[in-house]
């Protein structure tokens, strides 16, 4: 399959690069900056990402770019534009104070390619503390804004382009038009890269790769474990083993709603109901990261045991998906993301992985979901955290406390689909806070426990804003939690973003 190489040169946008790609229905890879593949025969482009780093500075990434230089169609953006213009011999500068935000592109060369359909003035995102002030020869100069001069350039007789604002993100108003020029009229993109050609593509693949082998899979109720389930399932039928481990901090009647429609799904699937096991080894335990290792000790060994009762079992699937394997090109040194998994896989494992989704975005996954005839509201089901509410109730785990926040939570989600709002929001919950306030409630005095709602929005969980929800929304909400779950006497509201706060209270 044709695809298009992006270089990772630590940009916080580089993965943005990579759906925009995919959305023009070509298939992308992201590699570190130096990591240019051996066997490039299918590849039709190469993207060169923005960076934190500066161009001359001694320690900056300057891989050799003559594997496909001059060859394949280049597009370096932000850095990448300036590394391909330092690289060739023109001038690359601090400005001296960094450009960041809206700009005007107040000059564009009609006859260039990669402005296509584009006409000045047109609205682009800038985020740059060096500027390129002069091109190598042979290169012309093809945008401008009033500040920056050289906003994009093209080779005279190469298939090369640089640009210094960013097209991927959605201020860059044409960005879209932009990144289709590129990928679609200059590489020539054949657009085969669709939900339903990956279902039959990778329908074929698991066929051959597992024969008449047995496979297991652990289902979690959330989307990218359901969505390989079902590609799986569609591939090999009954042989797909699942198991649904119940560890009893799902929402209210998850377990019984969830197993119900992975049964209506035609799959071959065994609900395990380990709850009273696990809140047993949770009792009197508040540090939020001996609970987490709890719960992930506890499921492999539930788990585990499940699986090795399936005869002739040789693979393990997984949902695992393309951001998840990403090598992030850490290169500030600074950790951005560390991944969540529950408990991990067993050192000893003997199963081989098989990870039908691990070239896949997340809203690819939803689209495959939808093309396999998933229902919407499973293909578009909020994330959940894997030791589930045990990080929302702060301090240590009772039936009790489990039992009112599965009643708040309850209330809460469902207002939020009945108003309509459930999909314009990333993820919500409700958090039980370990103090108690006093309340009245008819004549009497209350002392109960304090909730909090958290509803946010996002693109990919590593940041996050509150979601503004209608005033009476809450209102309502808040009258129905309080009259309706015995233990609680007093709403709140969480407004903070990610960062500084997270998504999750613990
Ligand atoms: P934070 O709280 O780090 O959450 O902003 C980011 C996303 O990750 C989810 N999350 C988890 N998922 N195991 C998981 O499987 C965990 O321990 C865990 N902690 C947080 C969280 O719900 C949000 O979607």
């Amino acid at each position: 399959m044709q695809r298009i190489i992006i270089l990772d040169f630590g940009s916080q946008t580089t993965q943005l690069i990579g759906r925009r790609v995919r959305e023009l229905g070509t298939f992308c890879e992201i590699l570190p900056y130096d990591r240019y593949p051996e066997d490039d025969s299918d590849v039709i482009g190469v993207i060169l990402s923005g960076s934190p780093l500066s161009v001359y500075a001694d320690d900056a990434a300057r891989p050799d770019l003559s594997r496909f230089l001059g060859r394949l169609p280049v597009l370096g953006i932000c850095y990448g534009a300036q590394l391909l213009s330092f690289t060739l011999g023109g001038r690359v500068e601090p400005v001296g104070t960094r450009e960041y935000g809206r700009a005007g592109l107040s000059f564009i060369d009609p006859a260039c390619r990669l402005f296509k359909g584009i006409e000045a003035p047109s609205q682009v995102w800038m985020s740059h503390g060096d500027s390129i002030t002069a091109l190598p020869e042979g290169y012309r100069l093809v945008a401008s804004t009033d500040s920056v001069r050289f906003a994009a350039f093209e080779c005279g007789n190469a298939p090369v382009w640089g640009v210094q604002f960013h097209p991927e993100v959605m201020h860059t108003l044409q960005g879209g038009q932009l990144l289709e020029n590129f990928v679609v009229g200059i590489c020539g993109s054949r657009r085969e890269w669709t939900p339903d050609s990956f279902v039959e593509s990778s329908v074929k693949e698991l066929r051959s790769m597992l024969g008449d082998d047995k496979v297991v899979l652990g289902l979690s109720g959330g989307v990218d474990s359901s969505v390989a389930a079902v590609l799986l399932n569609r591939a090999i039928g009954d042989r797909l083993n699942c198991i649904f481990v119940n560890h009893g901090l799902l929402r209210k009647h998850e377990f019984e709603d969830v197993l119900n429609d992975y049964k209506d799904l035609g799959l071959n699937v065994k609900g395990v109901d380990a709850s009273a096991e696990f809140l047993s080894a949770l009792a009197g335990e508040s540090d939020p990261e001996k609970k987490r290792k709890i719960i992930g000790g506890k499921f492999v060994e539930v788990f585990n045991a499940e699986a090795a009762k399936i005869d002739g079992a040789k693979w393990l699937a997984q949902g695992t998906i393309y951001p998840d394997r990403i090598e992030s090109c850490n290169i500030t040194g600074k950790v951005i993301k560390s991944h969540h998994n529950v408990g991990g896989l067993p050192k000893d494992m003997k199963l081989r992985l098989c990870e039908p989704l691990k070239w896949l975005f997340k809203d690819e996954v939803r689209a495959v979901g939808l093309s396999l005839g998933m229902p919407r509201h499973m293909v578009f089901r909020h994330p959940f955290p894997g030791p589930g509410l045990a990080v929302r109730i702060l301090e240590d785990i009772t039936p009790e406390k489990v039992r009112i926040l599965q009643d708040v939570d309850d209330v809460f989600m469902r207002s939020l689909r009945e108003y309509g709002l459930y999909d314009r929001i990333w993820q919500a919950g409700a958090i039980l806070l370990p103090v108690r306030t006093v309340g009245v409630m008819g004549d009497e005095r209350t002392y109960d426990h304090a909730v909090v709602l958290r509803a946010v929005t996002s693109t990919d969980a590593m940041t996050a804003d509150w979601a503004e929800l209608p005033t009476d929304f809450l209102r309502n909400v808040s009258n129905e939690i309080i009259n309706n779950v015995k233990g609680v006497n007093r709403v709140c509201y969480d407004i903070s973003s990610k960062p500084p706060a997270t998504i999750e209270w613990e």
